[in-house]
């Protein structure tokens, strides 16, 4: 009797994030080496819809683990918001003779991958954003490649605001979670960083009395960080420098923070998660979410992935305050 094929699919979603190659590579590798054929989908979701696909090999995934971005390509689909969308993925996915899908992405990605089962597909979520803010997992590909790149960024800040008394106003990533911006703000010794979470009609006000009170005491240059969507940064910064009198730039990061070699810590993290996405499909697990919780690798089922609040860490927060007296 002829043993059958079992096939993969595998896509990258969303925002791109460091480490989503590796991820890509530890699949395609551990599903090999199992037996697999594997497929990669390219362009998110929208390659499952237009059919544009192509087998994976072994060596196809050489040379990418030090690569950010991903070797799939990824996009925001606008086509899965519709119903129509939806049903014709799920079709390819049966014509393709998949027997499972790997969504690498993040939030949205995951929310697409949820309407793909309820039409019978199979899915499997690696979690990879910058953002940090997936409800199911403590951590999600790329947050550390992410925040290493913005602290950097801050460390070179401050030395070019010290040299000048001046204050640096950095605005960071990360849609409407704070968690990038308070790493980086700790990490890069920042005096105080402006997040959504915590925004009030004073934010502006209390860290300009904050400036000032710093200045009084004789010290001149600052470094302050803004979480993306919390205001317009260069607006916050020449109202700084029109209410203190000290210069002050603002640098706005971008996508800076999406690209470059992943850490350490994100290939550790994106080859395990790769790697026990494929061992859940093994075990005949079907629409689970590799999530990271407590420092152990866990399934989630994709439906319960949006159930708690996203929320920044409120303990970093407080530290941030505190060690910025
Ligand atoms: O992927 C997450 C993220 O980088 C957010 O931090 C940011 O708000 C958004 O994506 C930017 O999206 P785009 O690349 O589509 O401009």
């Amino acid at each position: 009797m002829e043993k059958e094929i079992k096939r993969i699919g595998i896509l990258t979603s969303g925002g791109d994030s460091p480490g989503m190659n590796t991820a890509i590579r530890a699949v395609t590798r551990t599903a090999v080496s199992n037996g697999f054929e594997v497929y990669g989908i390219k362009k998110g979701y929208d390659g499952l819809i237009n059919k544009e696909y192509r087998r994976l090999w072994a060596g196809d995934v050489s040379d990418i683990l030090n690569k950010g971005g991903t070797m799939l390509h990824t996009a925001r689909s606008q086509k899965m918001y519709t119903d129509e969308g939806v049903k014709k993925a799920a079709e390819n996915y049966f014509e393709m003779g998949l027997c499972a899908l790997i969504v690498i992405g993040g939030d949205g990605s995951f929310k697409g991958a949820l309407k793909l089962s309820e039409y019978g597909v199979n899915v499997i979520g690696i979690p990879a954003t910058i953002d940090l803010d997936i409800s199911c997992t403590e951590y999600t590909i790329g947050f550390d490649t992410a925040v290493n790149t913005g602290t950097e960024a801050l460390c070179k800040l401050k030395d070019t605001s010290s040299s000048h008394e001046r204050c640096s106003v950095v605005e960071v990533m990360g849609r409407k979670n704070g968690s990038i911006a308070l790493w980086c703000a700790i990490a890069g010794g920042a005096d105080d960083a402006l997040i959504l979470e915590e925004k009030s009609e004073k934010s502006v006000e209390n860290l300009i009395s904050q400036i000032m009170r710093n200045k009084d005491k004789g010290r001149k240059n600052s470094l302050i960080v803004i979480c993306e969507g919390f205001g317009n940064t260069n607006e916050i910064a020449k109202e700084i420098e029109e209410k203190t009198g000290i210069q002050t730039r603002a640098t706005i990061l971008g996508h800076i923070q999406r690209g470059g070699c992943p850490t350490v810590l994100d290939k550790m993290r994106a080859s395990v998660m790769g790697y026990k996405a494929v061992l859940a499909i093994m075990d005949n697990k079907k629409n689970q979410v590799v999530s990271y919780i407590n420092g152990k690798y866990t399934l989630i089922p994709i439906g319960m992935a949006f159930e708690k609040i996203n929320k920044y860490d409120e303990e970093i927060y407080n530290i941030l305050k505190t060690l910025s007296v």
